[in-house]
């Protein structure tokens, strides 16, 4: 029997978790709104939001899985990657809570744990599986051969897919997270309305920089043609920028799962919530003979329920860390 309190605090969503036995009881997440006007996350007010939050989240989430405090068997917090002063509250938190509680410490990265969303609800990828993972600060391919033994075979040179979405925002003039916004509006829009350029990049990694500055120039151009052109064309201009992120990502899948010869394959992180690419993936399958695994909307962007999972499935391992532990603002696999 295990109960797992999982801690999120690595970027601008503060949460927590109940994890029993595998089962996920509670995921409790406060989102910072303080950052909308910015165009960004401002680290400082990331890291005193998250001060605020903790306590009450916490406190929400251990009520909302109807147990006490001292049913918890040890907590599980996210370690990096993220913001260092984002990470230091949540890992501070779990600290305390492990020494006052007598209970273990289990150290999460962050990006292994939206793969491993996936372990959440049924159906449940096989190993070995690949796992595009796309959010605010990374893409990755990554060769999934168990829990945590992850390799990634293909990443960004430059920006991330979401970072490419929410700087098109900002051009746009869109408040941040640009990404949803432009997913609500492509829906509306024909993605054939314009043509972005695809990088030419070799093997499976990933560029979005010169597509963030052909947007930027495309803009500039033609609101000097007409001033009102982003207003006039917003639905086709969104349609038209995320149809090319969402292709470049889909042909450098295709090229993966070619070369490693798997057909299972999965999705994860903040970007995984995209409609346009839930869709595509999902036409792929049908195409390419794959197993599609997407994540339900609740996992995709920054949850503690991923941390707890994973720190279940550490739990099980006894794969455990002592109190010495500092957060890490960069942490690979
Ligand atoms: O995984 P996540 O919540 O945080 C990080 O670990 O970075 O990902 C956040 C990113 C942001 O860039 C946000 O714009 C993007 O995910 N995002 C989306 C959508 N929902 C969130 N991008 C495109 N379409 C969406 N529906
Ligand atoms: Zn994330």
């Amino acid at each position: 029997m295990a109960t797992i309190l999982g801690i999120e605090s690595s970027c601008d969503e503060t949460s927590a978790s109940i994890c029993k036995d595998g089962k996920i009881l509670s995921n409790i997440i406060a989102n910072q709104t303080v950052h909308h006007k910015y165009g960004g996350v401002v680290p400082e007010l990331a890291s005193r939001a998250h001060q605020q939050n903790i306590i009450p989240v916490v406190q929400e989430a251990i009520a909302a899985a109807k147990i006490s405090k001292k049913d918890v068997s040890a907590v599980a917090f996210t370690r990096g990657p993220g913001l260092l002063g984002s990470l230091l509250v949540g890992t501070s938190f779990s600290k305390a809570f492990a020494l006052a509680n007598s209970i273990p410490l289990i150290e999460v990265n962050h990006m292994q744990a939206h793969i491993l969303a996936h372990f959440i609800d049924q159906p449940k990828p096989k190993f070995p599986f690949l796992c595009l993972t796309v959010s605010g600060g990374h893409t990755q391919i990554v060769l999934v051969k168990d829990y945590f033994e992850m390799e990634i075979v293909g990443e960004t040179t430059d920006d991330a897919a979401g970072e490419a979405f929410d700087k098109t925002a900002k051009i746009l003039n869109l408040p941040y997270p640009g990404g949803p916004l432009i997913d609500k509006y492509a829906r509306e829009g024909n993605h054939l309305a314009y043509t972005f350029p695809e990088p030419q990049i070799q093997g499976l990694d990933f560029s979005f920089s010169g597509l963030k500055t052909a947007i930027l120039y495309f803009i500039r151009d033609n609101k000097k043609l007409d001033e009102a052109f982003v207003e006039n064309n917003l639905a086709d201009i969104c349609a038209s920028v995320q149809y090319r992120i969402i292709t470049i990502l889909l042909n450098k899948l295709k090229k993966a799962a070619r070369e490693y010869n798997i057909s299972d394959i999965a999705i994860a992180g903040g970007v995984s919530a995209n409609s346009g690419l839930r869709n595509i993936l999902q036409e792929a399958a049908g195409q390419y003979n794959w197993n599609v695994f997407i994540p339900a909307f609740e996992y995709c962007t920054d949850n503690a329920a991923m941390i707890a999972i994973a720190g279940y499935y550490k739990f099980l391992a006894r794969d455990f860390v002592g109190q010495d532990i500092s957060p890490l603002a960069r942490m690979s696999f």
